[in-house]
């Protein structure tokens, strides 16, 4: 089991298969792009499923997330995750991607076990889109998106982050569209994770926000108690349900209390947070031949470090050095 000092327990791996990325999201990464992870130290797809082996039946996790970069762009994905769905126990497999792609590839991932996907779209508007990613990959998306519905990689969750100036009037269009679709869609509010530090608390949308603009034209009510367990987000029924909507305030409402995440970046760390300062080199084990009991043994000890919160509220906090893109969000 993977347990920390404040008790809380792991259950979920986030596994980032590549720092790349076909979009440049302005909160994310500049024009340019990144100096990206060379290919000898990115794990290997045996390498990451061994990982996944070890966190499934030593570890206890039960839910397994890949993520990016863009995590299309990784050539094995889809044997990667055909060998995840035969581990025992096996886990829930899901994906975080910007949907580029996923029409070629939702059957395939489909039929090699992956349960569901989560898809990021901030806007409808092709111009904004192209101003916003620096891509005019906006019909992509939207095509992506279908081709997952369709394939049964559901519920697909969209994930959109509202950007002043530019999308943030957009919040209750946006839920329209995803009413219609039958998307479940989150709004995040944005964090201090972009490689160019230019995120400013007075200037970002905060929950409150996003849920006064959706109240000019939606009811919400608290889904359920109110209780969001260990999900980052917090939902409502829309027009009293079943339709969801949910806000991922980790800012302005932070849920570190109850988290239960573990990450792996591509190049074999593990990260006990987003905002974490230090990171465990399990690639460094897995290189030197440690047998899985080590390995495992690694892990938990990194586990047991897990800081009591992300420090966002601390004068001090400093963000960390891995952008986003690198750690997977
Ligand atoms: P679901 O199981 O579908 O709810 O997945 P998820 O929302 O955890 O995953 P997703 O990759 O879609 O992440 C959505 C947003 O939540 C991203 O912006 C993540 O960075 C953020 N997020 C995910 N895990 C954490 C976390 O541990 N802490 C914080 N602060 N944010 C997180
Ligand atoms: N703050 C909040 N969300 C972000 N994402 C990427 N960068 C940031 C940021 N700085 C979102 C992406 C994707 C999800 C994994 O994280 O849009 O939906
Ligand atoms: Fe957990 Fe860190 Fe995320 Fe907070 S920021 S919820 S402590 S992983």
């Amino acid at each position: 089991m993977l347990i920390d000092t404040y008790g809380r327990v792991a259950t979920d791996l986030r596994v980032s298969l590549t720092d790349r990325c076909n979009l440049r999201c302005t909160y994310c990464m500049p024009e340019e792009g990144l100096q990206w992870l060379a290919k000898p130290d990115l794990l290997t797809d045996d390498e990451i499923v061994r990982l996944v082996r070890i966190a499934v039946t030593q570890l206890g996790i039960t839910e397994v997330r890949f993520t990016g970069g863009e995590p299309l762009l990784r050539p094995g994905l889809v044997g990667i995750v055909e060998r995840v769905a035969q581990l025992e126990p096996r886990p829930q497999m899901s994906l975080t991607t910007n949907g580029i792609g996923l029409k070629r590839t939702a059957a395939a991932l489909k039929q090699a076990g992956l349960d569901r996907v989560n898809v990021s779209l901030d806007t409808l508007r092709p111009d904004v889109f192209k101003t916003l990613t620096r891509r005019d990959r906006h019909k992509d998306v939207i095509a992506g998106l279908e081709a997952a519905s369709e394939a049964g990689l559901t519920p697909v969750k969209v994930n959109s982050v509202l950007m002043p100036g530019l999308n943030d009037d957009e919040a209750p269009e946006l839920l329209a569209w995803a009413v219609e679709h039958d998307y479940e869609l989150r709004f995040i509010e944005q964090m201090p994770l972009d490689a160019q530090h230019g995120w400013k608390r007075d200037g970002m949308i905060t929950a409150g926000d996003i849920l006064a603009s959706l109240r000019t034209r939606f009811d919400l009510t608290p889904e359920g108690s109110g209780e969001r367990g260990s999900a980052p987000a917090e939902r409502w029924l829309v027009d009293g349900g079943p339709q969801r909507v949910g806000v991922i305030a980790s800012v302005t409402r932070p849920f570190c209390s109850a988290c239960d995440r573990t990450r792996l970046t591509a190049d074999g760390q593990v990260r006990t947070c987003l905002f974490a300062s230090e990171e465990t080199d399990l690639r460094a084990a897995l290189r030197s031949d440690s047998g899985d009991d080590e390995i495992a043994r690694i892990w938990k000890l990194a586990m047991w470090g897990k800081k009591a919160g992300s420090g966002l509220d601390d004068p001090t906090f400093l963000q960390p050095e891995r952008p986003m893109s690198a750690i997977g969000g």
